[in-house]
């Protein structure tokens, strides 16, 4: 139905696949077309399919200053499937250049799932973490740390509440006065998880891009509005031509602008910022700089989109050097997911719909071979009018997690789609592979194990 708002609840059990209206009203950008330097399996099939400002993450790898990527996990049950699509994406980040950070989600746990913090920190490490070894992750390059344990990621969260309120979180996530407060405060920790790695500290100003299911949007949007209205300078197109910055005055720099208790700014504070922010643009090899600190903004003519990134960043560096926070927006990237195995939703809780990281080969064949399947009721009518590899749980698995190779998987495709596959063979082909990557995990996970403690950040071992 037209007008009918899709509600995304990172905590609820139903999540939408209407992927094309959640791009639409949440504002996302296709990745359909878009350009990738050597895509992920999950990349070239359309499976993580949209994003926020992957271009600032891309621009920042093109002229090669450093970029972040950073996770979450819940430290409760085991692992699945489904969460090894992250995994695979944090992994290819790195290998373009990132670093990362991995945030162990335990007092979310604690409070919406009533993990203790130090039965948390064994799940995380010895499920978790010993998988992302596993996969191929590189300690040296990772980051792994506790929410209960990185004040910085609390404080943070704590003083971004400031700039929300109870209004945005009913419009954002649909609470209304019943909504027990965990789930008030556990986004405002992931806020400070998502920010928290450009602090000086931690890495300092740097693009930082979380790769997510849709249903951590909410999260994203939280934070990507957060971040913006703590900044002090803003661009946006100039109404005639070129860029216009423009100054946020707030609490925060109130002091910088010589703000009085009637309103009144301080013409030579304000002159002072400006005289700063024209610096910073000529730094950057503008020469037509029309800087008007009585309207509030500085407009650069010649300036185009293009130009968008570095003057942000300078800005935003500035903003840091007269005392503000400096943080920008994070980017994030959105993947489809992978269906249960019984064709409905895949759930930790409900072991048939899922394959977990350890199950073993007798049970990931069973669960196979039980899987809902995309053919016809009887052998007959598949061989005459096929059967259909999008609903299919053995094809899906293969295309989202076993088989890497396009060709090959387009092939069985075909045969399923012609009815010259059957559905049997189908689950024979995604056994065998599934049995492979499984039985190769396995032995990673062994030879690995020495190194998850490598992996943890050092206010964390
Ligand atoms: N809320 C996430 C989940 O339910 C876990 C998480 C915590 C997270 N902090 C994060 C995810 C930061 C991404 C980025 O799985």
């Amino acid at each position: 139905m037209d007008g009918d708002e899709i509600t995304i609840d990172p905590w609820g059990s139903a999540q939408s696949t209407d992927y094309d209206r959640i791009i639409e009203q949440f504002g996302l950008t296709s990745l359909d077309g878009w350009p990738l330097e050597n895509p992920t399996k999950l990349h070239r099939r359309g499976i993580v399919f949209a994003h926020r400002d992957l271009d600032v993450v891309q621009e920042a790898q093109r002229t090669g200053d450093g970029f972040g990527v950073l996770t979450g996990l819940m430290p409760s049950g085991q692992m699945h499937m489904g969460h090894s699509m992250v995994v695979e994406q944090v992994k290819w980040f790195q290998q373009q250049g990132a670093d990362v950070s991995i945030a162990v989600a335990d007092l979310e746990s604690q409070a919406t799932r009533g993990i203790g913090l130090e039965e948390g920190r064994r799940t995380a490490l010895s499920e978790y973490i010993a998988h992302y070894a596993a996969m191929g992750l590189d300690p040296e390059q990772t980051q792994v740390y506790f929410q209960s344990t990185r004040h910085a990621v609390q404080r943070l969260g704590f003083h971004l509440g400031k700039r929300t309120n109870l209004s945005e979180f009913e419009a954002i996530y649909g609470f209304n006065g019943e909504t027990n407060l965990a789930h008030v405060q556990a986004p405002m920790v992931q806020v400070g998880d998502i920010l928290h790695p450009q602090m000086e500290e931690f890495g300092g100003l740097r693009p930082v891009v979380v790769p997510v299911g849709v249903d951590q949007d909410p999260h994203l949007r939280l934070t990507r509005g957060l971040a913006t209205k703590t900044n002090w300078f803003n661009i946006k197109p100039a109404p005639s031509v070129g860029l216009m910055i423009s100054t946020s005055v707030h609490d925060e720099n109130a002091h910088v602008f010589g703000r009085q208790p009637n309103g009144r700014l301080d013409k030579n504070k304000v002159a002072e910022v400006f005289q700063k922010i024209v610096e910073a643009v000529a730094n950057l090899g503008f020469s037509d700089i029309i800087s008007n600190p009585k309207q509030g903004h500085v407009h650069v003519p010649s300036a185009t989109t293009r130009d968008r990134h570095g003057l942000r960043m300078s800005l935003l560096r500035l903003e840091r050097n007269l005392g503000g926070l400096g943080l920008m927006a994070p980017s994030s990237t959105y993947h489809h997911f992978a269906v249960g195995l019984t064709g409905s939703k895949m759930s930790s809780s409900q072991p048939k719909t899922t394959l977990f990281l350890r199950d073993d080969v007798a049970t990931v064949e069973k669960k196979i071979k039980r899987a809902f399947s995309g053919s016809q009721a009887t052998v007959e009518e598949h061989r005459r009018l096929g059967g259909n590899p999008d609903i299919d749980v053995a094809y899906q698995y293969m295309m989202y997690f076993f088989e890497d190779d396009d060709a090959y998987l387009a092939e069985l495709n075909a045969k399923y789609r012609s009815g010259h596959l059957l559905a049997g063979e189908m689950k024979q082909e995604c056994i065998e592979r599934a049995v492979a990557w499984m039985s190769h995990l396995g032995e990673m996970r062994d030879q690995t194990a020495h190194l998850v403690n490598d992996f943890l950040a050092e206010d964390s071992r």
